[in-house]
């Protein structure tokens, strides 16, 4: 049986637009038919509570599953058209609670063996390198890298990409392989611009054509519990995230 495009955000620079990129290509795929689970793999919560649930009143949790307690099944949340695992604070004992374990780098893995109702499974990674971001790794098939046209971009990416290989040959023989989304942008600065064409250079067609542009409206919706598609459909943001799930749908690049 077909089994979902499992593609996890990470950055482990905080603040590049994971939360923002997840939530709202999970929503833009919905629209295009698609079936999607999203998992909240992130302590901080920020897209539990950009979906305006609230993390203190959750039954259960991303941690829940990961414990084994409940099935994905029975935690996931009916949201906008797709099924969402929360997250809150628990999830930061998780790692301490899984370092004995002897397979705790496949743990996510093996609750996701089985969802061939879905076509996508989106999962929000913290801003970090640890056990848990490991974990979306080994589970994953693509790693999605949202990243800012800034300076010290490209200097976070060397680490990422290490740490991705390196999982790739330990524990993740067939992927994960990357894409770049570039966030963000604004044609007005230089240094966009300038950083744009070094990032397509380097990278070449792991950067998705469509870029996300910096708009007002993107940060607006989480307070509201919106997508962008709900906040502001007509926005340049709304715009952006339904071009890039249109290309996402194309053809992958070769690994
Ligand atoms: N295209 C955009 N235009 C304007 N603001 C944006 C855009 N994308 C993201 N932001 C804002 O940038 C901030 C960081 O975004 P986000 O929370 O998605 O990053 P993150 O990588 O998930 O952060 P963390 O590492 O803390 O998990 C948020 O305030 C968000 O609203
Ligand atoms: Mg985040």
């Amino acid at each position: 049986m077909r089994q979902p495009d499992i593609i996890a955000f990470c950055n482990q620079k905080g603040g590049v637009g994971k939360t923002t990129c997840a939530l709202n290509i999970a929503v833009g795929l919905t629209l295009l038919k698609k079936k999607v689970l999203v998992i909240d793999f992130d302590p901080q919560a920020h897209l539990t509570y950009s979906l305006g649930l609230d993390a203190h009143q959750l039954k259960s949790t991303i941690y829940d599953v990961m414990r084994g307690t409940v099935s994905v099944d029975e935690a996931a949340m009916d949201i906008k058209g797709m099924k969402v695992l929360p997250a809150n604070l628990d999830l930061s004992r998780l790692e301490t609670e899984m370092i004995a374990l002897s397979k705790k780098e496949f743990a996510l893995k093996s609750r996701l063996a089985d969802l061939s109702v879905f076509h996508y499974v989106i999962i929000d990674c913290p801003p970090a390198s640890g056990l848990l971001t490991v974990n979306a790794l080994v589970a994953c098939q693509d790693v999605y890298i949202p990243l800012q046209m800034e300076f010290l971009a490209l200097k976070g990416m060397s680490r990422l990409l290490n740490l991705i290989a390196e999982v790739k040959k330990k524990y993740n023989k067939n992927g994960p392989a990357y894409r770049v989304i570039p966030t963000r942008y604004d044609a007005r600065k230089r240094l966009n611009n300038a950083i744009m064409d070094k990032v397509r250079e380097r990278f070449g067609d792991r950067v998705f054509k469509s870029v996300i542009r910096e708009n007002i409206a993107v940060a607006e919706a989480p307070s509201f519990g919106q997508s962008i598609f709900e906040y502001a459909p007509k926005s340049h943001g709304a715009e952006d995230y339904l071009a890039l799930c249109r290309e996402m749908l194309r053809k992958k690049p070769s690994a």
